[in-house]
């Protein structure tokens, strides 16, 4: 069976590209501060900002493919810690891209959607980035750090959805643990985004790596969709009661950290590569009904 090393190795992502290729890969997850067990994994300790270490690992290992989820993902941490934002966010991903490109091991770095400002709807690959917080472009850093050390890396920018853990809830697991239990959550109905299932995402990065990708692609689905008009069709596939969500507006918020508001990417040339549409966001949001029962997925929420 092929390696692959993912970093990150608690975090949302991570555990359900776990869950996904355990089957077909030897998984090995590195951990930072919080130890888990999953099944169908190994797991190790440690930081990805100490390169030495990194390196040890990756002689340990040996793996295939290192696909880079750590991160420091928190908008409001980022923005009290500029400083750790771009040491994890920022430099550690090129350090790792050189380390693998050195060894001959394939790289895919995970990016964000969170790297423009607002001055249109959909962003392809090749518009500028101008980030609007230190997230965004601590994240904006990371990405020059590894197309600049790696030629043959893949960067995919996303925002994405699933099933999280007790620990680390997604953006679905809000709204319908919100809706379940008769609250009234408020989403912004004036920000957009193109968000993907976990479970297509990883699938279409393996068929990225597969067919031999390097640079930038954006990995979201089709439909550009406000924060609230995600929340109704959420409601609706899970047959909840949608008049609980409230819409709020994110330029009434100025108290809060500076974020886009137009976060929606164009993803032509992935769909072009593949030959196929990623998918409407109804059809992913019953996909994602249809796992809930699943073993796996159960062991994710108990985590
Ligand atoms: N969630 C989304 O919707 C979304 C949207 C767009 C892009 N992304 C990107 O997708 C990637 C994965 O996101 P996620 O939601 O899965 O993140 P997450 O759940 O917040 O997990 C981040 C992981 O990174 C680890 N980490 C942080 N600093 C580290 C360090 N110095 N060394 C090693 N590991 C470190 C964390 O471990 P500890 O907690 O133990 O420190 C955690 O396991 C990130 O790059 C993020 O920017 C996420």
């Amino acid at each position: 069976m092929p390696k692959l090393l993912l970093t990150g190795g608690s975090g949302l992502l991570a555990l359900n590209w776990t869950r996904l290729m355990a089957e077909s890969w030897s998984v090995h997850r590195l951990e930072h501060r919080r130890r888990l067990q999953v099944s169908g994994s190994q797991s190790y300790s440690g930081s990805v900002e100490t390169s030495k270490g990194m390196s040890t690992l990756l002689d340990l290992v040996r793996p295939d493919l290192v696909v880079n989820c750590a991160g420091m993902t928190n908008v409001e941490e980022c923005e009290a810690n500029p400083e750790g934002a771009q040491r994890a966010n920022g430099d550690m991903p090129g350090a790792l891209a050189m380390a693998c490109h050195r060894r001959g091991i394939g790289f895919v770095h995970i990016s964000t959607d969170h790297v423009f400002d607002d001055r249109q709807t959909l962003f392809s690959e090749t518009d500028v980035p101008a980030p609007l917080n230190v997230y965004g472009s601590s994240k904006a850093a990371g990405e020059r750090a590894v197309l600049d050390a790696s030629p043959e890396a893949l960067v995919v920018r996303t925002n994405f959805f699933g099933w999280g853990t007790s620990y680390r809830r997604s953006f679905t697991d809000s709204i319908l643990s919100a809706l379940r239990a008769g609250e009234r959550p408020l989403l912004f109905d004036d920000v957009h985004f193109t968000p993907i299932l976990m479970d297509r995402l990883v699938v279409l990065v393996h068929q990225l790596v597969e067919q031999r990708a390097q640079g930038l692609y954006h990995a979201v689905g089709d439909e550009r969709l406000t924060k609230y008009e995600f929340g109704v069709l959420a409601a609706r596939v899970f047959g909840l009661d949608e008049t609980l969500l409230q819409r709020g507006r994110f330029s009434d918020r100025p108290d809060l950290v500076a974020r886009p508001r137009e976060m929606g990417l164009n993803n032509s040339k992935l769909c072009k590569l593949i030959g196929a549409p990623v998918g409407d966001a109804k059809t992913q949001l019953e996909h994602l009904a249809a796992l809930e029962a699943e073993a796996p997925v159960k062991e994710i929420q108990q985590l």
